[in-house]
């Protein structure tokens, strides 16, 4: 028997009413129904570096089983700093500004809980990573949109300049960029630390493609974090994570960089929300981030082979398509195509044409903005991506 409406609306809470499931996962299962190649969300399908694996694995042996501090694991989050220290050139205390969480996807939610009240707003750019608006509704803040504008994805300074004001608490980037593969230029990141000094707000920065970057010959391609600018450290919190750099995006471990006085309060909503990330795991990724500078170079030098592969097939299918410069996902415009929006196009194509992609109005806070993209990830093994080429040829009429 179903409830009258009434009674439904008390039991689920204005915040759960106002977003939906997450629409990159719901296109996973909808691949797995129909028979899709999964170009949606973004994990390999390929194997995860065996040296981690058998790490992960003695520590469970090793009985490495029972909860890590909640803060983190001290090997690993010495390992953290060790790293941070060798990639983005600064000290961090690893007694008192990590915390260790579950993905960076429970980093990020907990900085914002940790950070933002009712009433403070959050500047995000659009389009932007799906997380980011329930993670607002969640933690209270309200949502500011500032446009990246195709094909290079700039944002108009006095745009960005007229989005800041008394209210704004922070302003998050997601540099590499999900989902247009940006990679924002020193230029751009010191225009808006200058702006984030100004008006006294956080910078939340998701970096966990900072390894995925594309050199190219007519641009400096480099990852910079928001906290290497001057004035930013302790105003920048990083979020990062293990899941794209070692392609382990099922183990659920990630990280945030902060002050001490930020780091004690992720640390609280970090603990009382989940505890603690799996300690064997925290293990494997002591192991893991204290790998080699070769690590990273391969793993570059793949997915540039990968992106190279897959570009031309889009375009060749009839895609536009924009080039990025890092992480792992080409953002297209499907105009050439004639649907009526990118969610039709999309179950077109996933049940149709066997290929699953994410609609480009779910990186948009108005749908319409999104209506003629979809998103491509290739974070997949050549044969899978060529075998998602093979069907997209029954796109071109
Ligand atoms: C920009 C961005 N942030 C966060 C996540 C989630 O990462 P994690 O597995 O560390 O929670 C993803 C996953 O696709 C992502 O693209």
């Amino acid at each position: 028997m179903s409830s009258p409406a009434s009674s439904v609306s008390r039991r689920v809470s204005r915040k759960a009413s106002q977003f939906t499931e997450s629409v990159i996962r719901e296109m996973t299962r909808e691949a797995m129904k129909y028979g899709a190649v999964n170009l949606s969300q973004g994990f390999p399908d390929f194997a995860a570096p065996e040296d981690i694996k058998r790490v992960a694995m003695q520590a469970i042996a090793d009985d490495v089983n029972q909860y890590a501090i909640t803060w983190g694991a001290k090997n690993f989050r010495d390992a953290i700093a060790k790293k941070t220290k060798w990639y983005l050139g600064f000290e961090i205390d690893p007694e008192t500004e990590i915390t260790v969480t579950c993905g960076s996807t429970e980093g990020m939610i907990s900085a914002m809980m940790a950070t933002v009240d009712p009433g403070d707003e959050v500047i995000v750019f659009e389009p932007f990573y799906e997380n980011y608006a329930p993670d607002a509704i969640l933690s209270d803040a309200t949502p500011r949109y500032v446009p990246l504008r195709a094909p290079e994805w700039s944002f108009d300074r006095n745009e960005l300049r007229a989005a800041f004001n008394q209210k704004t608490k922070a302003i998050i980037i997601c540099n590499p960029n999900n989902p247009t593969g940006k990679v924002f230029t020193r230029d751009e990141m010191n225009f808006i630390a200058g702006l984030c000094q100004e008006f006294d707000t956080l910078c939340f920065t998701d970096e966990i493609y900072e390894h995925i970057l594309y050199p190219r010959e007519d641009a400096e391609i480099a990852h910079i974090s928001m906290a290497q600018i001057e004035g930013m450290r302790d105003r920048t919190v990083i979020v990062n994570s293990m899941s794209k750099t070692y392609s382990v995006t099922g183990w659920r471990v990630g990280y945030c960089i902060a002050s001490p006085e930020i780091t004690s309060a992720i640390r609280k909503v970090h603990d009382f929300l989940t505890v603690g990330a799996a300690a064997p795991l925290q293990a494997a990724g002591a192991y893991a981030l204290s790998l080699p500078p070769e690590y990273y170079d391969e793993l570059q030098k793949e997915y540039e082979a990968r992106r190279d592969l897959v570009l031309p097939e889009l375009e060749k299918a009839g895609f536009g398509t924009f080039r990025p410069d890092g992480a792992y996902y080409v953002m297209t415009d499907i105009s050439g195509f004639g649907f009526k929006d990118d969610v039709e196009f999309t179950r077109h194509l996933i049940r149709e044409v066997g290929v699953a992609c994410v609609p480009g109005s779910s990186f948009y806070s108005d749908p319409a903005k999104g209506s003629q993209q979809v998103r491509f990830c290739f974070c997949k093994k050549d044969e899978t991506l060529m075998l998602a080429a093979e069907r997209l040829k029954k796109l071109r009429v």
